[in-house]
């Protein structure tokens, strides 16, 4: 038995490359065999993951002489932007999935292999990938010249009891699939319920969505839930369960989007109270089970012990049919761990990189997106810019810095509404400043508010979507959902 586990190894050639060992899994091996073979001539270049990060570098770094393989456990590039939009059917999640073999296929620039497996470690001083693949069972150990890293980010429940095992999230497909899936099958609860004379709290229950953070994320995903509630509930289930469904965003700071301008948050958050979100500022909640959510006055850190014991002592635990995580995101493990091989710190939020976002103390490795402590904010705009410049950098062996040239924010308040914070010096700012609701905020930025910001949003994402087939896709989306309301088939 033990030769036979001896004999499983073997060199896989084909789909990943004449330098590629495979093993079958087996932690007691601590060596990999046979060994990679020595390097080909080609450069060769590893890039971690298929976000907006890695898939721009992906398609800027092709040219002669480079062998390019892209590794990540998700075989499509997710359309962030749209994601909220898909947890309640306005969009559909197939539409918002653009499969890497198909970027690949239809793309002039790049002829990369793709792999999907999970980057578990990274060896800097002998330049490998640790992987496990697709469904789990094979270790692959994948050797680079160069390497790119732009695994994103996580949800981060900051360790607060009850979060990762009963919360929803919104941070990838799978995510929103299962947040439709559940507010679907609570509604119809809540009917069966109210058709057969169950208790109120029971309905109530079934009936109340909570979004944890404030920032655009919880922000976007509450418009939504008030639009769904709006054009859909009511005529779908009548006006009994609409009139009954409840959204309640929880932030734990004084204000709700944290990197807007005070004046847009505030009129986001009233907007939002006039469509029916209960907005709670300073609510930090404590504590999530299967079916109730615990918040609690949220305190500066100064706070003294008796203000601490005094906040606690407000606690108040409420019953929940859905609970959505979306308070902000933290370090992977993969980059977690190299970190710390790298003296960067025990608990890193990502990976520490120089102006030409090459990781500090790692030969031949750059991070860029959400992974990446670069002092820019995780968002889709810089994580885009990044991957491009990597690309450019290592096709062209270029050595200019990285620059980031911030457009502006755009967060999407539900169906004919959004906020936008631009640069003066922004197209989109300069032909719209005629157009009413605009006007100037902080410093040199100019903000649109409305109908002419939704329209911008609507405008930006739809001309940003990969392919004419994403493009396609959504708008029969968008067309079927103004038409014909929004997607509530429930999965079978
Ligand atoms: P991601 O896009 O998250 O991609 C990471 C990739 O790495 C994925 O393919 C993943 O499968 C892969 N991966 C993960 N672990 C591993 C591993 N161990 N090995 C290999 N691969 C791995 N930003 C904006 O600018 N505008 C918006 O409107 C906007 N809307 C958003 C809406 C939502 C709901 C969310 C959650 C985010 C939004 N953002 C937006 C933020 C934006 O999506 C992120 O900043 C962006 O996705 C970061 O890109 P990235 O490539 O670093 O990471
Ligand atoms: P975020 O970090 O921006 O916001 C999380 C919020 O949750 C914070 O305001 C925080 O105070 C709050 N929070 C944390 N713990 C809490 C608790 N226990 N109780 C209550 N509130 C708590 O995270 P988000 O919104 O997921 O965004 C992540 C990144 O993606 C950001 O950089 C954002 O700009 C970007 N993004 C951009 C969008 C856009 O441009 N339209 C849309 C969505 C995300």
């Amino acid at each position: 038995r033990l030769a036979a586990t001896r004999a499983a190894p073997v060199i896989a050639t084909g789909a990943v490359g004449a330098w590629a060992a495979v093993t079958t899994s087996n932690d007691d091996w601590d060596e990999y065999f046979p060994p990679a073979p020595a390097s080909t001539d080609r450069e060769r270049i590893v890039i971690l993951g298929s976000g907006w990060a890695g898939l721009n570098a992906m398609k800027k770094c092709g040219g002669e002489g480079k062998d390019i393989t892209i590794v990540s456990p998700r075989p499509h590039f997710l359309y962030t932007p749209l994601l909220a939009g898909s947890a309640v059917g306005t969009t559909t999640l197939r539409s918002v999935c653009e499969p890497i073999r198909a970027v690949i296929e239809n793309s002039w620039t790049t002829d990369a292999k793709f792999i999907r497996a999970d980057a578990r470690a990274i060896d800097a001083a002998k330049k490998t990938v640790s992987l496990k693949t697709g469904d789990g069972d094979k270790n692959l150990e994948l050797p680079y010249d160069k390497l790119v890293i732009a695994v994103g980010a996580q949800p981060n429940t900051f360790g607060i009891p009850g979060v990762q095992e009963n919360a929803l999230f919104l941070k990838e497909a799978e995510d929103s699939a299962k947040l439709h899936a559940r507010l679907l099958s609570n509604l119809e609860r809540a009917s069966a319920a109210l058709a057969c004379g169950e208790c109120n709290q029971v309905v109530d229950a079934l009936l109340t969505v909570v979004v944890v953070g404030g920032g655009p994320t919880g922000v976007e995903l509450c418009a939504e839930l008030a639009d769904f509630r709006k054009d859909d509930i009511a005529r779908r289930y009548g006006d009994e369960i609409a009139d009954r469904f409840r959204i309640v965003l929880a932030e734990a700071m004084p204000r709700v989007l944290g990197p807007f301008d005070p004046q847009l948050a505030d009129l986001a958050r009233t907007h939002l109270e006039t469509r029916g979100v209960e907005v709670r500022e300073k609510c930090a909640v404590t504590g999530v089970t299967a079916d109730a959510v615990t918040y609690q006055p949220s305190l500066p850190r100064s706070a003294t012990a008796e203000q601490r014991l005094q906040a606690a002592a407000e606690a108040k635990t409420e019953k929940v049919g859905a609970l959505v995580w979306a308070a902000g995101i933290g370090a992977r493990p993969v980059v977690k761990k190299l970190a710390q091989q790298l003296g960067q710190g025990e608990n890193a939020r990502g990976l520490k990189v120089d102006d030409r976002l090459q990781v500090l103390g790692a030969d031949g490795v750059f991070a860029i997106g959400d992974c990446a402590l670069s002092g820019n904010a995780p968002t889709a705009q810089v994580a885009a810019q990044q991957g491009k410049y990597v690309g450019r950098a290592i096709r062209d062996r270029s050595d200019k810095p990285f620059e980031y040239k911030h457009a502006g924010s755009l967060c999407c308040l539900g169906f004919g509404n959004a906020i936008a914070q631009l640069q003066p010096q922004h197209q989109a700012w300069r032909s719209l400043h005629s157009a009413a609701n605009t006007k100037v905020v902080g410093e040199d930025q100019r903000a649109v508010t409305g109908a002419p910001a939704f329209a911008l949003w609507r405008g930006m994402y739809f001309t940003q979507l990969l392919s004419p087939s994403t493009r396609w896709s959504v708008s029969a989306d968008w067309i079927r959902t103004s038409l014909k309301g929004r997607d509530v088939n429930e999965p079978v």
